[in-house]
């Protein structure tokens, strides 16, 4: 019987008469091989566990890095009570002012949606439709009205929208808006 390392797997006379025996493998390619094996582990307590800088980890720190860095926008307080007939009027100015471009003159929509429907991508309440344009949505183009306006007109902005578009009443029962 021949060594065993000269035996033919058998298999080769069909891949261009080229043949393979079935050696062992070399000691170095074994030992890499059981090295990556053990790193793995190595590596994957580590990134878990010890250094603990997952993707999940990374972006919670670099998210409170942004806070820190850019502030959230204070939110008016907008109550039902400040939806008086002087602050829709004076909501309805700034509105004319600031949004007819792309609400259009009657809110009906344009560039921007339609604020009179009861269709709301952000939501539809009073404090809903304030943070909407008090943070505005940049990615699409609708402006972070609350440092431009102030605190007053957005307040009576969110009135006029709220009460003249299709605000809905939220969960403290602020009334739903004349539509
Ligand atoms: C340059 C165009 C533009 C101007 C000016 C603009 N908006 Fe918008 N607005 C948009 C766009 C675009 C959206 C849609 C954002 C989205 O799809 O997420 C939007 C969304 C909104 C929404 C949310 C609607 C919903 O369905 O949830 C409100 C409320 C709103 N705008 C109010 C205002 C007010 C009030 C002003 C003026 C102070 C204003 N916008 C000025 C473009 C504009």
């Amino acid at each position: 019987m021949s060594k065993e390392k000269d035996l033919i797997l058998g298999h080769g006379d069909e891949c261009d008469g080229i043949e393979e025996y079935d050696n062992a493998l070399p000691a170095w390619w074994l030992g890499l091989f059981y090295f990556t094996i053990a790193w793995a582990v190595v590596y994957a307590v580590n990134y878990h566990f010890v250094a603990n800088d997952s993707q999940a980890a990374l972006y919670d720190a670099e998210m409170a890095a942004a806070a820190e860095q850019w502030p959230q926008q204070e939110i008016t307080q907008v109550s039902a009570a400040d939806i008086t007939e002087d602050a829709v009027d004076a909501g309805k100015a700034v509105y004319d002012a600031n949004c007819v471009a792309c609400h259009g003159p009657n809110l009906e929509g344009g560039i921007g949606p339609n604020l009179k429907d009861s269709e709301w991508v952000h939501g539809g309440t009073l404090t809903d439709i304030t943070r909407t344009i008090t943070e505005g949505v940049p990615e699409k183009g609708m402006l972070t009205w609350g440092p431009i306006l102030g605190p007053q007109k957005i307040a009576q902005v969110a009135s006029f929208v709220y009460s003249a578009g299709g605000g809905v009443p939220d969960a403290a029962g602020t009334p739903e808006g004349e539509k």
